[in-house]
């Protein structure tokens, strides 16, 4: 945890910005994986760490505005309990380390908030992901659990996104311990991938090596030469050489703070000629959208200019033809780059998506294109300092869908169909860096891990 400080400051700041009423903070509990006392890993709600830092399955919290109280529900472990799990500190105890005396039995906080709810006061909670949070407050608030969609509290969501998108130092320092772990789950990846091993060989060594550190990872190692299918979760298939392999993986420190990178390297060491023609455009669209980053500009020009650098690279190659602008307006580039560029990062890999990401990463100036491949654009805004953004530009062949375009002749003024026959067993590239959004410009973080082809190979 941080110091106490820290949370009583981040808890001032909310309580000017939402008023008047009750604010809730659903904690997350232990959930059952095939029965009850054999749970998932235990993963607390981003939002209660960020307010709390508590990190403890069970817990709730209050704050009452009106009445000027901050409140941790929870319970007190019993000896039975401690036989089984070791000595714990009281609720009590915990509760003070967020700098916070109220405290209560989680039966009370049905209570305080009933209480509330029928004196008719303002009740604020946040999108509930989780079934047992929203069960639990649909009872209480005595609503339908699909009515708890629509009274999530805009105000609330709203004034959470404000002060978790501007990254404190503090948090800067975390993210920037979990990608040195990072760093060395790729370095390890691209030195020790050999020709005839199966990905799980690799891809469970990467996750180990966050694990050896007291960290965990942000989100499912993605490992693959199958790099076309963008979050490929499947580790089964055999590493030849001649193919490319995408790594996409980050540690989450013991505080939850995330690190995101992607580097793509050849199996054997050493690219072929297709291959770095295709990696060098990624490249250069990286290092183009990277040097474009600043406070003041919208994140969705960045993510343009990025499609209009793959498309022009095609076009060089021969994949794509006609006015690359009108392409990249009409969406033909998408064919090979269906992703949006980056999302903030955080406390959650894609940060607080489990709040909206249409209040994350638009605003009343920028709405989301409905245009394939733009619409799945999780940032789209202004960019901010202290802003923490993920720059991760690709060029994939996905055999499936360009047979279905193929097809329907769809953007034949700007695709070579006849080029792409050469490319259907190519699969993916994909770069990607955490990127620190500074004052007037912005700043990589992290150590820098190779990248460049002869990086690449020469750590190979
Ligand atoms: N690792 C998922 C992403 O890059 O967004
Ligand atoms: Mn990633
Ligand atoms: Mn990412």
């Amino acid at each position: 945890m941080f110091a106490k400080e820290v949370y009583i400051s981040r808890r001032k700041e909310l309580k000017k910005n939402v008023k008047p009423g009750v604010i809730v903070f659903t904690g997350n509990g232990d959930t059952p994986m095939n029965y009850t006392d054999n749970t998932y890993l235990f993963r607390q709600d981003s939002t209660f760490l960020y307010y709390f830092g508590l990190d403890f399955p069970g817990l709730t919290a209050i704050i009452d505005i009106d009445e000027d109280k901050e409140i941790i529900f929870g319970y007190d472990f019993t000896m039975a309990d401690i036989i089984w799990m070791g000595p714990q500190d009281t609720l009590k105890e915990k509760a003070a380390e967020a700098g916070i005396f109220l405290t209560d039995e989680t039966s009370a906080f049905e209570a305080y908030l009933k209480q509330a709810s029928q004196a008719g006061r303002a009740i604020h909670y946040l999108p509930q992901y989780r079934l047992e949070n929203k069960v639990r407050l649909a009872k209480t608030l005595e609503m339908d659990i699909d009515y708890i969609d629509k009274n999530i509290s805009n105000a609330l969501m709203k004034a959470v996104i404000k002060q978790r998108s501007l990254k404190e130092v503090n948090e800067i320092k975390e993210i920037e311990k979990a990608i040195d772990i990072t760093y060395e789950m790729h370095t390890y990846a691209m030195k020790n991938t050999k020709p005839g091993m199966i990905e799980s060989e690799r891809s469970g060594m990467v996750e180990g090596i966050s694990l050896a550190h007291g960290s965990r990872l942000s989100f499912p190692v993605i490992f693959s030469i199958h790099g076309e299918t963008l979050h490929n979760h499947y580790h089964t298939n055999i590493m030849e050489s001649g193919r490319l392999v995408v790594h996409d993986a980050g540690a989450e420190t013991s505080m939850h703070y995330a690190g995101d990178i992607t580097r793509t390297f050849a199996v054997s060491g050493t690219f072929s000629n297709r291959q770095k023609e295709i990696y060098e455009v990624v490249l250069k669209t990286q290092l183009t959208a990277i040097e474009a980053l600043k406070p003041g500009i919208l994140f969705k020009d960045v993510h343009l200019l990025a499609a209009e650098t793959i498309a022009g690279g095609l076009k060089e190659l021969g994949i794509m033809k006609g006015n690359i602008k009108e392409a990249v307006s009409e969406g033909a580039h998408a064919l090979f780059f269906p992703h949006g560029l980056g999302h903030m990062m955080g406390l959650d890999v894609h940060d607080m998506e489990g709040l909206d990401e249409n209040y994350v990463g638009y605003d009343e100036t920028v709405q989301r294109s409905k245009q394939f491949g733009l619409a799945y654009l999780r940032l789209a805004k202004e960019l901010k300092p202290n802003y923490v953004i993920t720059v991760e530009p690709g060029i994939y062949f996905i055999p499936q869908l360009i047979e279905q375009w193929k097809k329907e002749e769809k953007h034949g003024n700007f695709i070579n169909y006849d080029a792409l026959e050469n490319y259907l067993d190519f699969g993916g590239v994909r770069i990607e860096d955490d990127i620190l959004i500074t004052e007037s410009s912005h700043r990589i973080l992290g150590k820098p891990i190779p990248k460049t082809i002869d990086e690449i190979e020469s750590i190979m």
